[in-house]
């Protein structure tokens, strides 16, 4: 049996957990800085990694309290918001050289792909399988023929969706983060009022971009004053749409028979049921409370990393720019 416990500090959750073999949760906890930063529209990076300081030490408490000693720490090293990575990865390797366990550095990315892992809803997902990671800062269309191993076939241009989400939600007066209050908006919304565009449609393109949807819902409003329920369901149509038809290309380009959704914007319920409805394969999308940033998932990908023999050295630091391929 091994213990890993898994911090996550790259944005605006301090997420800490203790997973056993990588698949079962013995505690999770997340502390949540959404009410610290919602007066200011959006994530202050200087406030967060404060934050992260102040939480870090209790939330491992209360984990350790749950699950006694751990064989292995890891980490979150980026990409994200230095500050707050540097509070987790120092954190982890301080406990990490004073327990004399290993350390085991994990890119967000992988984490969010393997938070699936440890939904026990979920014991037959595995390798290989097309990801669809959908988050604030993210939104790609990943191969995964083999733990550790991505080729990146499509990722946006401009902005992600969750931040195409935020910034929409800002235009009609919602409270961030966009996604929930979206979401909330266009329920009783005719999600066919308006015909917003659906971006780098042509050809077998695989990439994305969800700056120009943005402009047209500003355009909408500029012009009148639409129904905020209509012009917030025909958004998420709109954003959900490309992500369907996107996915769906890009598992026939991969010819893989698997798909895992993973990332905040896994949360959304319209774009849950359409990939689960419409694509005739396996499709894994975590639970709720592992689609936001969580230390279960990164003691998850950290038990995989281990398994596969990689371990992190004392001198590894924080990457706010890192790549996954
Ligand atoms: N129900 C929902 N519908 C749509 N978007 C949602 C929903 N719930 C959350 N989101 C979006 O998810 C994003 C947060 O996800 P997450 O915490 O994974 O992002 P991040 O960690 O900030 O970015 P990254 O993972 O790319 O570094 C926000 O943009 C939020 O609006
Ligand atoms: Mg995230």
């Amino acid at each position: 049996m091994t213990l890993i416990l898994g911090i996550e500090t790259s944005c605006d959750e301090t997420g800490v957990a203790v997973v056993r073999d990588g698949r079962a949760i013995v505690a999770n906890e997340v502390a949540s800085q959404i009410h610290i930063h919602r007066e200011f529209g959006g994530v202050v990076p200087e406030i967060a990694s404060r934050r992260h300081t102040t939480c870090i030490s209790q939330l491992t408490r209360l984990v350790l309290d749950q699950s006694g000693p751990v064989d292995a720490v890891a980490a979150t090293w980026g990409p994200g918001l230095m500050g707050s990575l540097l509070v987790g990865v120092s954190f982890a390797k301080s406990l990490a050289y004073a327990w004399g366990v290993p350390y085991v550095p994990v890119h967000h990315i992988e984490g969010h792909i393997f938070s699936v892992f440890v939904d026990p809803e979920q014991s037959d997902v595995d390798f290989p399988f097309l990801a669809l990671v959908v988050s604030g800062g993210h939104t790609c269309l990943i191969d995964c023929p083999r733990p550790h191993v991505y080729e990146i076939l499509g990722s946006t241009r401009d902005d992600a969706v969750g931040e195409c989400f935020d910034k929409v939600a800002r235009l009609l007066g919602l409270p961030y983060p966009g996604g929930p209050s979206i979401q909330k908006a266009a329920e009783g919304g005719d999600p066919h009022a308006f015909s917003f565009p659906r971006a780098m449609m042509q050809g077998d393109s695989l990439e994305f971009s969800y700056s120009g949807l943005k402009t047209a819902v500003l355009y909408e409003m500029r012009d009148g004053a639409p129904s905020p329920a209509d012009l917030a369901a025909s958004f998420q149509h709109a954003a959900v749409d490309v992500l369907v038809m996107k996915t769906r290309r890009a598992l026939e380009v991969s010819g893989r028979t698997r798909l895992v959704v993973a990332g905040g914007v896994s949360a959304n319920r319209l774009l849950r049921e359409r990939l689960t409805t419409e694509l005739d394969i396996p499709v894994h999308v975590p639970p709720l409370s592992l689609c936001v940033d969580n230390g279960a998932m990164i003691a998850a990908a950290a038990y995989s990393r281990l398994q596969h023999g990689f371990v992190g050295q004392l001198s590894d630091t924080a990457s706010a720019s890192m790549r996954l391929a």
